[in-house]
C-alpha cells in the first residue's frame, strides 16, 4: 500500500506541554482524508509541521515515501492553512494569476475560464477585500 503521508510519534512541545503528542498519521495515495479534532487539539500545529513551517520537537514525517523533506516533496503539495490564501488588496484575477503561476501547471486561459465559471466574468478591478 502506498502512503503519501505518514507521521511517526510526531510531537510538538511548547514549554513542556505536548500540544501534539506522539501522533501517527497514515494517509494513503488517492484518499480524501478528514483531519478532525476539537478546538486546540493540535490540527494546525500538525499541518504546519508537515509543511515545514514549524519545527518538529520529536518524531518523524514521511512524505511520498521519503523522510528527507526538501523542495522536491514540498513542491508537490498545495496548502491553505486556516484561511484562504488571497491577497485582499488585489483583484480576483490577480489572485488567481498568482495561484496559477505557483501551481506551475494550469494553462494561461484558466484564470479567465475560472472567473467565468463562478460568475465573475466582468468583475473588473474590484479588490478581494470588497467581495461578499
Ligand atoms: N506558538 C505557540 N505557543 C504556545 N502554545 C501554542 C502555540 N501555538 C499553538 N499553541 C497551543 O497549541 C495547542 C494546539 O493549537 P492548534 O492551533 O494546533 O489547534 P487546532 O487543533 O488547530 O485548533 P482550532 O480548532 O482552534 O483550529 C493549543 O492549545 C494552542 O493554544
Ligand atoms: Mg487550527
Amino acid at each position: 500500500m502506498n502512503y503519501i503521508l505518514r507521521t511517526y510519534d510526531l510531537t510538538k512541545t511548547y514549554k513542556n506541554l505536548n500540544v501534539v503528542d506522539k501522533l501517527n498519521l497514515n494517509v494513503k495515495q488517492g484518499d480524501i482524508y478528514g483531519f478532525l479534532g476539537k478546538n486546540g487539539a493540535g490540527k494546525t500545529t500538525t499541518i504546519k509541521m508537515i509543511l515545514g513551517i514549524l519545527q518538529v520537537s520529536s518524531g518523524e514525517i514521511e512524505l511520498f515515501g521519503n523522510k528527507i523533506l526538501d523542495r522536491n516533496c514540498y513542491g508537490r503539495i498545495g496548502c491553505l492553512v486556516d484561511y484562504p490564501g488571497f491577497y485582499l488588496n488585489l483583484t480576483a484575477e490577480e489572485n488567481l494569476e498568482i495561484h496559477r503561476r505557483m501551481s506551475g501547471f494550469a494553462a494561461k486561459d484558466s484564470v479567465k475560464k475560472t472567473l467565468e465559471m463562478v460568475g465573475l466574468k466582468n468583475i473588473g478591478n474590484k479588490k478581494v477585500k470588497n467581495f461578499s
